[in-house]
Parts: C-alpha cells; structure tokens; sequence
C-alpha cells in the first residue's frame, strides 16, 4: 500500500554532513522525497513534537540535543513506507542496530541517533501535520 511517512535528520548528522548520504539511502530503498525543509527547532516546538516522552529521563536532553542545530525534516512517500523507513534506519539503540541500516552506520548514541522515522499512521499523520502545510507537499502525476 502506498504511504507517506515523515522522516527527521536530526543535528548530530547535520553537523557531521551526512544529508545527501542519509536522503540516498531513502532513495535507494524506493522512497521518494515529497517535501523537505531545514529548520531550526525552538525548545517550545521540540517539547510540542516530543510531548509523548514528558517526564522520561532522556526527555531533558533530548529537547536540548533537538535544539543543539539545524535538522532536515522531510515526508517520504513510497509502498509501506513507514515499515520500509524504520527498516532503512534500524532501531533506536545504534548498538543494536541491523547491520547497513542508517543508525548502525552512523549514528552515535542512542540519544545523538541520526534520524526519526514514524512509527505508525497516526504518529505519521500528526508528525507530518506539526512541520508541513498541505501546499508544502508536491504532488506528483
Ligand atoms: P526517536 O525514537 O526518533 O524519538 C525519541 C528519541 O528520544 C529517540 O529517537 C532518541 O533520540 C531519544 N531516546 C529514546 N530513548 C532514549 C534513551 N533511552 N536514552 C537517550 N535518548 C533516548
């Protein structure tokens, strides 16, 4: 089934310049990049987007991190694009990652992990709602 999925690139790979790296993986999987922005989080929107997580002990430095420089945030549409992309990224604890996903190959913590990737429909569809206006995603014939 075709879906839409919303994807982070979170500031330790922005800084360590793995954009294009990250995005070829996506690409070489089947996925297609249908909108993408770099932004600048503010803490108030880091605590907007990670609210699920208040009141964990990795929340306080993980809304610092989030804030710590740019990220590229993007909707990636392809066939079961959100198993496809969790599959591409591996699990969030680099160290047990799969061998050749994203976070084994890149990522340096479980905190500084590289990327997000919606974990369901619903996480999607509030995920992609919170950065981008209908208009900001392309449609394709
Ligand atoms: P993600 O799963 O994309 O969204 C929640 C984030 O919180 C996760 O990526 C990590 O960046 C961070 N995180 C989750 N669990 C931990 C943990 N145990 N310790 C530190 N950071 C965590």
């Amino acid at each position: 089934v075709m879906q839409r999925t919303f994807s982070i690139i979170k500031p330790d790979a922005v800084k360590r310049n793995l954009i294009g790296k990250i995005v070829q993986r996506f690409e070489d999987n089947d996925l297609r990049v249908i909108a993408a922005k770099m932004v600048r989080l503010s803490t108030e929107q880091a605590e907007a987007f990670y609210a699920e997580h208040k009141g964990r002990d990795f929340y306080e430095p993980l809304i610092a991190y989030m804030v710590s420089a740019p990220i590229v945030v993007q909707v990636l549409e392809g066939e079961d694009a959100i198993a496809k992309n969790r599959q591409i990224i591996g699990v969030t604890d680099p160290a047990k990652a799969e061998p050749n996903t994203i976070r084994a190959d890149y990522a340096l913590s479980v905190r500084e992990n590289s990327v997000h990737g919606s974990d369901s429909e619903e996480s999607a569809a509030r995920e992609i709602a919170f950065f981008f206006a209908d208009d900001e995603i392309c449609c394709r014939d």
